[in-house]
């Protein structure tokens, strides 16, 4: 492999993650991002300074490699169409791509695929949407979701009265739903190579924090009947079939209290729903998404042991340079894995990095996982 060049489009943690995985096998990550100081810089064999959303950026650095895979998926698309046609493989497919980066025409997609979903409607913008209310088309509560642009529920308004409808509405082109009545989050990561191999990673259950409106707590295996494992695992599988992409595909998903499973969104990358899978997994989500979209065989996907994964978030009130607080104390306790991604700056509720903690049980691990969030403190210098 010592001509070949794998691009990774955007530097942040998962695009670490991928280098850390591909340098099991010696496989050149070529990686670009805005800043050399971002995660997957050092451990990439080159770092290129460049802006995944700009064209020229995308064009020029995809030109240099063979195969060209992404970490984020808000990049420019039109570079990536036209690298494909000029030879170079691009995976996930850009055509594809271009549906998942924008919330209305995925859901568009579900409903064309015959693939579960809430009902949705599509507004130009918040007057829109304030009319409809006004007209007795749009009933509260309903959720909000920025078309595109959005992550880590960044882009998502939850609007439940009259107050909210006044205050809360994002001023952008939006899918509304309706408010799901949840009983837990699922996600399915799955993956697919050119040869048409798909493999499922068993099913995890998510667990938010409210109040950064973001992932908590990971847990594998997810506390469900066996009925639901296999609906979960099937409807990922048939939605990455549809997509018809290579690489990976984390199926996040909706059970309702009354047993049926949505597809909320999903998402053509690692993800932050498969970081377990690095410690207790026969194959990591890292290495899967290099062997698919290498076109290498998929590897086992089986759960070697129960764990649960903890995000590791900025501590609210700090903004500058990280400290990490307790650390020491943190790698004293049995089983817990420790991933810090090496982001130079905290914020409140940032996602700096993830512990995985392995046990006999998900209960006995999410004790110790409350112990690490205790323990460790994300502060300033
Ligand atoms: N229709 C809905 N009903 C109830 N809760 C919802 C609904 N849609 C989203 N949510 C809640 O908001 C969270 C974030 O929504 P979504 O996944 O669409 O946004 P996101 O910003 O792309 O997310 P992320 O980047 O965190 O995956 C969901 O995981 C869920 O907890
Ligand atoms: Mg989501």
């Amino acid at each position: 492999m010592t001509n070949f060049k794998l691009g990774i489009l955007g530097g942040g943690q998962l695009g670490k993650m991928l280098a850390l995985a591909a340098g099991n096998w010696d496989l050149p990550i070529w990686s670009m991002d805005t800043s050399s100081s971002f995660p997957a810089a050092p451990f990439s064999t080159k770092f290129i300074e460049g802006d995944f959303k700009n064209y020229d950026d995308v064009y020029n650095f995809g030109k240099q490699v063979d195969i060209l895979t992404i970490e984020i998926e808000h990049v420019n698309t039109d570079a990536l169409l036209q690298l494909e046609k000029e030879g170079v493989k691009v995976h996930p497919s850009p055509t594809k791509l271009n549906i998942i980066k924008d919330k209305g025409l995925q859901k568009q997609f579900y409903v064309e695929q015959n693939l579960p979903t809430s009902e949705f409607t599509l507004y130009a913008g918040a007057e829109e949407m304030r009319a409809a209310v006004k007209e007795g088309t749009l009933k509260l509560p309903f959720v909000q979701k920025s078309r595109g642009g959005g992550y880590d529920g960044k882009g998502v308004a939850v609007i439940k009265n009259e107050q909210d409808l006044a205050e809360k509405l994002l001023p952008v082109p939006s899918m509304v739903e309706p408010l799901v009545d949840i009983d837990k989050e699922l996600a399915v990561v799955v993956a697919r190579n050119e040869n048409g191999e798909v493999r499922a990673f068993p099913t995890v259950e998510m667990e938010f924090n409210q109040v950064a409106n973001l992932v908590e707590y990971l847990i594998c295996p997810a506390n469900i009947s066996q009925k639901i494992e296999e609906q979960a695992l099937e409807i990922a599988m048939k939605t990455i079939a549809a997509y018809d992409i290579c690489g990976l595909l984390a199926v996040e998903l909706f059970l309702t209290k009354s047993g049926e499973i949505l597809i909320n969104e999903v998402a053509p990358r690692p993800h932050n729903s498969g970081h377990h899978t690095i410690d207790s997994c026969y194959t990591s989500q890292f290495q899967q998404h290099l062997r698919a979209v290498m076109n290498w065989p998929l590897g086992e996907t089986k759960m070697k042991t129960p764990s649960v994964m903890v995000n590791l978030l900025g501590a609210d009130g700090y903004t500058g340079e990280a400290y990490y607080e307790g650390l020491s104390e943190v790698m004293a306790l049995s089983g817990v894995n420790l991933h810090l991604y090496g982001k130079t700056l905290t914020k409140p509720y940032r996602k700096m990095g993830h512990a995985t903690i392995l046990g006999e049980d998900t209960v006995q691990a999410k004790i110790v996982a409350k112990e690490v969030q205790k323990r460790l403190i994300i502060k300033t210098v």
